[in-house]
């Protein structure tokens, strides 16, 4: 049994966390309508909801808070985050945005997507989203390992190559808008991707004149999963890897609200200036001006000072096991998750957690709701409930392959004891595990992102 491993900083600031009694815990999901998104944060005692934005800010980063310039145009801080960005990146034109959705939307505006392709290992929820509010179709092309949740290949969010071959010579190479690459592959489980296969995408895309960028929220959980599995990485710098990784893209997405270490932040970068003109024309219409793009000078420092903290080796191999850890807590007691575990979160298997809720009956959601009842533990499905998709010919409800609840771990938050009683919790729950009902929606099921918002009661 893996060790938990010993966090590289100490706890300067504590937060009061409570869990709230039973019938509290009762009347709450009544009447957030089983939709743990509208439970007040104060009432959740562990918030697994999401890595995003989530994390621990470092003294340093607070320090850089109280040097902010707030000056509309060219604060310092923007020199300071377009420097460390173009040195991590290696990419020319920078535009910084408030969340990594905004850099999808300005990115997916500027290009021409209407009726077009774009290709992903696995699109997430609001690049989803944004590829068709802009009329183009997402397409998911993660290898066959990845849809796998029982396979331990070692790089789960690799793209299947020769299908992506396959299909641009299928539709043209004039049909395909964009290729990107999600590192780590969030939808997929967490799961990175590798040197070899960013390579070898590169490599197609490049004969047939197609842009590949990142989704690059969760880079530096990536590099150091090439460091720890991939032959020739384990004696480099994580910065450097990171680097590598970079020098084979066209540009990238980035919420900084994961690998950033930040609470709010992220940018676009790219090299290609014609395209960088059609999205800074965009940024200044819906986001601010060029060197703010949303953010507090104070933000764009905080964000800065994290982008370098997070190549911290010993911080990522904290990181990894922390997850790694909970994720081997369940394994001991036989609760089915997603393997191996990835690099934010540990996925449950909702099909082999409660196999008599079928999909239509959002599985993954009615555990979530059990585990905010029994333990106050909040968590968020990534499943049926989430991926609103339908047969465009009959009209049915189209299941994704896994039904996964996603326990994702804030950054530098939780401690060993905290996520023992989150394990407990998830074990009881399984051990009980027939006692979980199905669930419908009630209300705003048709929205393209539906799980932030619809309304569910449990099947009779
Ligand atoms: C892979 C991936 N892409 C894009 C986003 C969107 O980023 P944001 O929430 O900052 O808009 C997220 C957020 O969770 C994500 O995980």
């Amino acid at each position: 049994m893996l060790q938990y491993p010993p966090e590289p900083f100490r706890i300067k600031v504590v937060e009061r966390i409570k869990i709230p009694t039973m019938t509290e815990r009762e009347q709450l999901l009544q009447k957030a309508f089983y939709n743990v998104f509208n439970i007040p944060a104060e009432k959740v005692y562990i918030d697994l909801l999401t890595d995003s934005g989530t994390g621990a800010m470092s003294d340093n980063q607070w320090a850089g808070l109280q040097v902010g310039d707030e000056a509309y145009a060219c604060c310092r801080n923007w020199y300071h985050f377009e420097d460390t960005i173009r040195e991590l990146t290696g990419l020319k034109i920078v535009v910084p945005v408030h969340q990594g959705r905004v850099a999808e939307n300005l990115l997916f505006t500027a290009l021409d997507t209407l009726g077009k392709i774009v290709i992903n290992n696995n699109h997430f929820d609001t690049t989803r989203a944004n590829v068709l509010a802009h009329g183009g179709i997402p397409l998911d092309l993660v290898i066959p390992e990845g849809r796998d949740i029982l396979c331990d290949h070692p790089f789960k969010g690799n793209m299947d190559v020769e299908r992506l071959e396959q299909t641009i010579r299928e539709h043209g190479p004039e049909k395909i808008a964009l290729v990107m690459l999600t590192i780590t592959n969030n939808s997929g489980g967490g799961q990175p991707v590798s040197m070899s296969n960013i390579r070898a995408v590169k490599e197609v895309v490049s004969r047939y004149g197609i842009p590949l960028f990142f989704d690059a929220c969760r880079f530096a959980e990536n590099a150091y999963f090439i460091k720890l599995r991939e032959p020739g990485y384990a004696t480099k710098s994580v910065r450097g890897i990171a680097r590598e990784m970079f020098s084979y893209v066209d540009g990238c997405t980035m919420s900084a609200k994961k690998d950033g270490l930040a609470n709010i932040g992220g940018f676009l970068a790219l090299n290609d200036e014609q395209l960088a003109e059609r999205i800074k024309t965009e940024l200044v219409r819906i986001e601010g001006f060029l060197t703010y793009g949303g953010l507090a000078g104070r933000d764009l420092e905080a964000v800065t000072r994290g982008l370098v903290e997070v190549l911290d080796d010993e911080y990522l191999e904290y990181r990894i096991k922390q997850v790694q850890y909970l994720g081997e807590l369940l394994l001991a007691n036989a609760v089915p998750i997603l393997r191996p575990t990835g690099g934010h979160a540990v996925y449950l298997d909702a099909r082999r957690f409660a196999p008599h809720v079928p999909p239509e009956q959002f599985p993954g959601q009615a555990i979530v709701v059990e585990l905010y009842r029994r333990a106050a533990v909040r968590a968020v499905e990534v499943g049926s409930f989430m991926f609103n998709q339908t047969d465009p010919v009959t009209g049915e409800a189209l299941h994704p392959p896994m039904e996964l609840v996603r326990l994702a771990i804030p950054r530098r938050v939780y401690t060993e004891t905290h996520l023992r009683y989150v394990a407990e919790a998830v074990i009881a729950l399984y051990q009980d595990r027939n006692s979980i009902r199905g669930m419908r929606i009630i209300g705003h099921g048709n929205s393209s992102l539906r799980h932030f918002v619809a309304q569910l009661t449990y099947v009779e």
